[in-house]
C-alpha cells in the first residue's frame, strides 16, 4: 500500500478503536465481569476490516463518516461476539484469539457466552442510536439483523458445524457456507456504508458483488493460514481446522488450488469496484488482504 493509503486506514482504525472504547467503557460492579469480558475481546486486537469497509463505502459514496461510525462499531461488536462463540468448546474449541487467551479461557465459559450475547444485543442498541434520520437507522438495523442472523452469519456457522467430518462435502456447499459465515458480515459492512450515504443502485450492486467475492477470498485465505500460517503472527492456533474435522477449500483443492481460487475471487472483487470513483485506496486494501499473515 502507498503511504497515503496506509495513513488513511490507520487514521480510520484509530477512530474506530476510540469509538469502540467509548461504547465499551461500562462500569457497574454488579455485572463488571461480563462488561470486562466484552471489552477484553474487542480490544485485544483485530484488523477491524468490517468497520473499515463500512467507513470506506460510506466515504466513496459521498456520505458522512459520523453517520456510519455507530453502525461500523456495531458490526465489529457482532463480529467479536461471533468469534467468542466460535471459540467455545462446543464450537471450534480454540484457546487463543487475537494473540491472547480466548474469552472463555480468560473469563470462563458462562461469562464468555454472556459476553457474546451482550455484544450482540449492545450492537443493536448502538445501531438504534445511530444514523442521520429514522429511515437510515431502520435500513441499517435491518441489514445488521439480516446478515448477522439465521439468513447470514449464524446460518453459515450452522452449516460449518453440521458439516464437520463430512468427507462427502462438495465445493458448492463450502462456497455457500463461506458466503454466509464470513461473507454476510462483510456484506453488511459494505451495504451499510452505502445506506449511510444514500447510495445509487449501481453503488449498492458494486458493494454487493465486491463483498460477496471478498468474503469468499477472505475465508479461503483464513483456511490457508490455518495450515501454513505462523500462530504467533496470526494470533490464533494453527491446525485447528484439521483437528476439528473441517472440510475446507484447502482440504479439497490443496494450498495451491485454494490460493488460485482466492486470487480469482479477489480479482472479481476488484472488478466490482474499479469503476467506482475514489476506490483506489479500497483496491489497495483488497490486494493487501491476499498477502496477509494475520
Ligand atoms: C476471523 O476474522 C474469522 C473469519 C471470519 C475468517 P478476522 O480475520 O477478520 O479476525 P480479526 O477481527 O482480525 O481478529
Ligand atoms: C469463523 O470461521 C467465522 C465466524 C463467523 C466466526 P473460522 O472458525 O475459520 O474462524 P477462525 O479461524 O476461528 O478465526
Ligand atoms: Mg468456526
Ligand atoms: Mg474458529
Ligand atoms: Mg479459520
Amino acid at each position: 500500500m502507498n503511504e497515503e493509503s496506509i495513513l488513511h486506514f490507520q487514521s480510520n482504525t484509530n477512530l474506530i478503536n476510540a469509538t469502540l472504547d467509548e461504547y465499551l467503557s461500562i462500569y457497574d460492579a454488579d455485572y463488571q465481569v461480563v462488561a470486562d469480558a466484552m471489552k477484553y475481546s474487542v480490544e485485544i486486537g483485530g484488523k477491524r476490516l468490517r468497520p473499515l469497509l463500512a467507513l470506506e463505502f460510506c466515504e466513496m459514496c459521498g456520505g458522512n463518516i459520523s453517520d456510519v461510525l455507530p453502525f461500523a462499531c456495531a458490526i465489529e461488536m457482532i463480529h467479536t461476539y461471533s468469534l467468542i462463540h466460535d471459540d467455545l468448546p462446543a464450537m471450534d474449541n480454540d484457546d487463543y484469539r487475537r494473540g491472547k487467551e480466548s474469552c472463555h479461557k480468560k473469563f470462563g465459559e458462562a461469562n464468555a457466552i454472556l459476553a457474546g450475547d451482550a455484544l450482540l444485543t449492545y450492537a443493536f442498541q448502538v445501531a438504534a442510536d445511530g444514523g442521520a434520520n429514522p429511515a437510515m437507522t431502520v435500513k441499517c438495523v435491518r441489514a445488521l439483523a439480516n446478515f448477522a442472523g439465521i439468513y447470514g452469519m449464524v446460518g453459515g456457522q450452522t452449516m460449518d458445524i453440521a458439516n464437520e467430518d463430512n468427507s462427502d462435502l462438495d465445493i458448492d456447499t463450502i462456497r455457500r457456507t463461506h458466503k454466509l459465515k464470513t461473507g454476510a458480515l462483510i456484506r453488511a459492512a459494505c451495504e451499510i456504508g452505502c445506506s449511510c450515504a444514500v447510495a445509487t443502485s449501481e453503488q449498492y450492486e458494486a458493494a454487493r458483488a465486491y463483498a460477496e467475492n471478498l468474503g469468499l477470498a477472505f475465508q479461503i485465505e483464513d483456511d490457508i493460514l490455518d495450515v501454513v500460517g505462523d500462530a504467533n503472527v496470526l494470533g490464533k492456533e494453527i491446525g485447528q481446522d484439521a483437528e476439528n474435522g473441517k472440510v475446507t477449500y484447502v482440504t479439497l483443492l490443496g494450498i495451491d488450488g485454494a490460493r488460485a481460487l482466492a486470487d480469482d475471487y479477489t480479482r472479481q472483487a476488484l472488478a466490482a469496484i474499479e469503476k467506482l470513483p475514489g476506490s483506489e485506496k479500497l483496491q489497495e486494501l483488497t490486494k493487501n488482504l491476499l498477502e496477509r499473515k494475520s
